[in-house]
C-alpha cells in the first residue's frame, strides 16, 4: 500500500516509512498491513468473556479474537453488552471470568504496557469542556510519555488531518455534533496507538460528517492501524468492518465478514410485499421460501431463485412490491427481532 501525500507527510505512524522524492512530494510506505491476513498477529484475543452486575449477566461468554490492521465491529440491539465487552478491553471494567489478550499480554499482566499502545473514544463525550479545542489535545498528550515539541507536532498534524485547525481556539461547548466527534477521534490518536477502540464513533453526525469519518478510518486502517467498533448504523458496519460479532442480550449470535453474513442469513435478493393476497401465503408454503410475515407485509429471503421472483411480480404484486439486495440490516433485524429494548 503506498500514498503519496501532497506537500508534507500527515500522520505518519510507526508503521509508515517517508521516502522524498524529487519532485519535493513524498511517498509512504506502508509497512504493516500485510497481504495474507493469516500471517497477521493477533490484538486482540478475547476468550469466554463474562462480565456479571451482581445477578444480572451483561456479556455471557462471549470470545473474538481481532487481527492487526483489521476493523472488526461489535453490533447489537440497545443493551446488548457492546460497551459492557469493550471496556473489559481496556481495562476499563474487570473480567468477572474468561480471558482478555490484547498484544499478546494478558491485561492483568501488562495493563500499562497495553494502555500506552491503545486509543479509546468512549460512547459519551468527554471532552473538558474548559479547555480548548487544541488545549484538549496538549493537555491529552501529557497523559502519555511524550516531549512538549512532538505533542506540539501531532497537535497541529492531528488538526489539519480531521480539518479542525480553523475552531483551535474555540471551546468545545462552541463545537458542533460533527467537530466534537472529530475531536474526539484526533484526541485518541495523540500518542499513535495500534489499537483504537471506538464506541459509537458517528452516532449522531449528518450523512457529510459520517462519510468523512469512515474516511478517515478506513485510511487509517490502511496505514496498519487495528480498530474495533461499536455502531447501530449497520450501512456504516458494511463499509468499514472486515469481519463483526452480532451479540443479543450478552451473547454472541454470528460472527463474520459483512458479505458472508449477508449471504448465509438472508440471502442476494429480497422481496418486500406490502399488503399481501392470501394467496401469496400459499405460494411461499408451497415452495418452502424463507420469510418474515407481519400481517400487513411479507419479507420474503427469495435467494438466487429468479423463476419464483418473476411469478411473484407477475402473480402476486396487486399492492407494493419492493424488489432489493439482502443488507446487514435484515440480517441484524432477522436474528434480533424487531422488538424493542430497554
Ligand atoms: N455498571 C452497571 N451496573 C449494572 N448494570 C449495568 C452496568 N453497566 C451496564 N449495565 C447493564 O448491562 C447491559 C448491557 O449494557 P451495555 O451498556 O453494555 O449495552 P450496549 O450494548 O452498549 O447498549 P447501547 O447500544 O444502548 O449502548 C444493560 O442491561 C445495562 O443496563
Ligand atoms: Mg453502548
Amino acid at each position: 500500500m503506498r500514498f503519496v501525500v501532497c506537500g508534507k507527510p500527515l500522520l505518519v505512524s510507526r508503521h509508515e516509512a517517508i521516502e522524498p522524492r524529487s519532485d519535493g512530494f513524498f511517498t509512504i510506505h506502508t509497512t504493516q498491513r500485510m497481504s495474507d491476513e493469516k500471517t497477521r498477529p493477533l490484538v486482540i484475543e478475547a476468550r469466554a468473556l463474562r462480565k456479571c452486575f451482581g445477578a444480572f449477566t451483561a456479556v455471557e461468554d462471549i470470545s473474538f479474537s481481532v487481527a492487526r490492521g483489521e476493523i472488526f465491529g461489535l453490533l447489537g440491539p440497545n443493551g446488548a453488552g457492546k460497551t459492557t465487552a469493550i471496556r473489559m478491553i481496556y481495562g476499563f471494567s474487570p473480567l468477572t471470568s474468561g480471558s482478555m489478550r490484547v498484544f499478546g499480554q494478558d491485561i492483568h499482566d501488562g495493563w500499562r504496557n497495553i494502555r500506552s499502545r491503545i486509543g479509546v473514544c468512549q460512547q459519551e463525550n468527554t471532552l473538558d469542556p474548559d479547555l480548548s479545542v487544541e488545549q484538549n489535545l496538549l493537555v491529552f498528550a501529557g497523559y502519555f510519555a511524550l516531549s512538549r515539541k512532538t505533542a506540539v507536532q501531532r497537535t497541529h498534524e492531528l488538526l489539519a488531518y480531521f480539518a479542525l485547525e480553523h475552531k483551535k481556539e474555540a471551546k468545545v461547548g462552541e463545537l458542533s455534533g460533527g467537530m466534537i466527534r472529530r475531536l474526539m477521534l484526533a484526541r485518541i490518536l495523540i500518542n499513535d496507538p495500534e489499537l483504537v477502540i471506538l464506541d459509537e464513533p458517528t452516532t449522531g453526525l449528518d450523512p457529510q460528517s459520517r462519510h468523512q469519518v469512515w474516511d478517515k478510518l478506513k485510511e487509517l486502517r490502511d496505514r496498519g492501524l487495528t480498530i474495533l467498533l461499536t455502531t447501530h448504523y449497520m450501512e456504516e458496519a458494511s463499509w468499514l468492518c472486515d469481519r463483526l460479532l452480532i451479540v443479543d442480550r450478552g451473547r454472541v449470535l454470528v460472527e463474520g465478514a459483512p458479505q458472508d453474513l449477508i449471504q448465509a442469513h438472508v440471502g442476494d435478493s429480497i422481496i418486500e410485499v406490502d399488503q399481501p393476497e392470501p394467496a401469496l401465503r400459499d405460494f411461499i408454503a408451497a415452495q418452502d421460501l424463507a420469510h418474515e410475515d407481519f400481517g400487513g407485509r411479507i419479507i420474503i429471503y427469495s435467494g438466487q431463485r429468479p423463476e419464483l421472483e418473476r411469478i411473484i411480480r407477475e402473480d402476486y404484486c396487486a399492492h407494493t412490491c419492493t424488489f432489493r439486495n439482502g443488507t446487514l440490516e435484515d440480517v441484524f433485524l432477522r436474528l434480533t427481532g424487531r422488538g424493542l429494548r430497554e
